[in-house]
């Protein structure tokens, strides 16, 4: 009745607990028939006792069958309007990839990273570890405002890598920039009702903002970052910034700018949101310090996220507020729980007090100026004196400026995709005006180095057939 498949890569014992379970499910196995025997059926089935005792035990522990002393296993009678939907069980089905796989050979996306930096071993074992050591925590619920281990060791690597200056008390653990924002746009929206961002900026924070109804105050970003004169022109009260790389451009906010930003803020009440996504990666020099750390007690919101450097999979980001905002933030969100699991919170505590997460951070830095290297030789050399790169030295991607291409970014963004070469519309970051000249983005982080190469000869190719075969050189 039933067939195992040796070479299946689902396990024996869950072959033949999903079988059965299909056929209880399917009401081939009548509520209350006697399964046969652990030794008669893995006699039946050419197979050991303990495959099929682990089946039972499984199907037994989940209520599918019950036991009745000296007698055996028998079905149990399933109510079925709550039973759950028997589905169709599909050979291999186990064996799918984790997602759709990618169709682009040359992805420059600017969110991906290195497909083998996650250091999975190591993340397991502070898992074990974490689940070894909290079995109790996991029985209640966590602390809402982040797990206190974690908070302290994003405050300890805040303070001694970026300069920030907060108490644990002042640490928020999110899961991603949406959610901080959302919490910010919350507690702020009573007294504020317009938020500067820059332009071109980060195009996913301006969907939040207008979600909670903020009016967007684009302001234009020049080589020091925002431009503090049009800023103070406008009626904002909050902007948010990405002063230590900017993004898209890539600029740094020199620090006379920062700290007239400051005074901006500190003038009347309003707020600065600084995003300091992913300023560990700095190839040349040191990481640029925080905003915050100039002002510890300022109106400075500090967002952060270990998705650049770690994995944008776990959802794991961290906010610092001011403390007159802590007081708020805890009476407006008393009535809610922590949206990041325990365990993950534990596990990133215990990667970080181990110090693996800064070992990790320089591990990364060395494989991401490598490709970043190796992006700007090949732009260098496929693209010469047709490009400017703008924003390199930092980051997971850099700006290459085509003032002489003649096609528009649309055709380019087309011709990409079907010579399979993925570009991030750059377009999509300005919420008015456009760049004067075709401006692509290059993310680097998720390919090797003779994709990038490759991609980027192919690239040059779509961008200035007509120029090179006007101008060879
Ligand atoms: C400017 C900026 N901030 C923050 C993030 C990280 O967001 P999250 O923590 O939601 O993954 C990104 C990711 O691409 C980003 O580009």
């Amino acid at each position: 009745m039933f067939i195992l498949q040796k070479d299946d890569s689902v396990p024996l014992y869950k072959q033949l607990y999903n079988q059965i379970r299909e056929s209880i499910l399917s009401g081939k196995l009548p509520a209350d028939s006697r399964l046969p025997s652990v030794r008669d059926m893995a006699i039946e089935l050419s197979s050991s006792r303990n495959t099929v005792d682990g089946a039972y035990q499984d199907l037994f522990a989940e209520g599918y069958i019950y036991s009745k002393p000296r007698s055996g296993f028998f079905v149990s009678a399933l109510d079925q309007d709550s039973s759950p939907q028997a589905m169709p069980v599909k050979p291999g089905k186990y064996d799918y990839p984790p997602g759709p796989p990618s169709v682009f050979t040359y992805d420059f996306h600017p969110a991906r990273l290195d497909p083998d930096s996650f250091p999975t071993e190591l993340w397991r074992k502070c898992f074990v570890e974490s689940l070894r050591r909290n079995g109790q925590q996991l029985v209640q619920y966590g602390d809402p405002q982040g797990d206190w281990g974690l908070r302290c060791s994003v405050q300890n690597y805040l303070e001694r890598s970026r300069g920030v200056h907060c108490d644990p008390e002042q640490v928020v653990i999110c899961s991603g920039l949406q959610q901080s924002l959302d919490i910010v746009s919350h507690m702020l929206k009573e007294e504020h009702s317009v938020v500067a961002i820059e332009n071109p900026g980060y195009h996913l924070p301006r969907s939040v903002f207008q979600k909670h109804s903020y009016t967007i105050l684009p302001v234009p970003v020049g080589e020091g970052g925002i431009d503090l004169n049009y800023l103070k022109a406008g009626r904002s009260t909050i902007v948010y910034v990405t002063p230590s790389h900017q993004l898209p451009l890539g600029c740094v906010m020199p620090v006379a700018n920062r700290l007239a930003l400051i005074e901006w803020a500190e003038s009347d009440g309003r707020f600065i949101i600084e995003d300091d996504y992913d300023s560990e990666l700095r190839y040349h020099g040191k990481p640029i310090p925080s905003l915050q750390g100039l002002r510890p007690n300022g109106n400075i919101i500090y967002a952060g996220t270990f998705s650049k450097i770690l994995s944008p999979a776990l959802r794991l980001s961290y906010l610092v507020l001011p403390y007159p905002l802590v007081a708020k933030y805890r009476h407006l969100y008393r009535d809610y729980f922590s949206t990041v699991p325990l365990l993950e919170q534990r596990t990133m505590a215990t990667f970080m007090e181990q110090g693996h997460w800064e070992r990790h951070i320089r591990r990364m830095r060395i494989i991401y100026k490598k490709k970043h290297d190796t992006l700007l030789r090949a732009v260098e050399h496929n693209f010469g004196t047709h490009a400017t790169v703008v924003g390199q030295g930092a980051g997971l991607h850099v700006v290459l400026i085509l003032p002489e291409t003649s096609h528009s970014e649309a055709e380019i963004l087309d011709r990409a995709r079907q010579k399979g070469i993925q570009l991030f519309p750059f377009s999509a970051f300005h919420v008015t005006g456009q760049p004067e000249a075709v401006t692509l983005l290059l993310g680097f982080g998720g390919m090797n180095d003779e994709d990038i190469e490759r991609g980027i000869a192919l690239l040059a190719r779509i961008c200035l057939n007509k120029l090179l075969s006007a101008n060879p050189e």
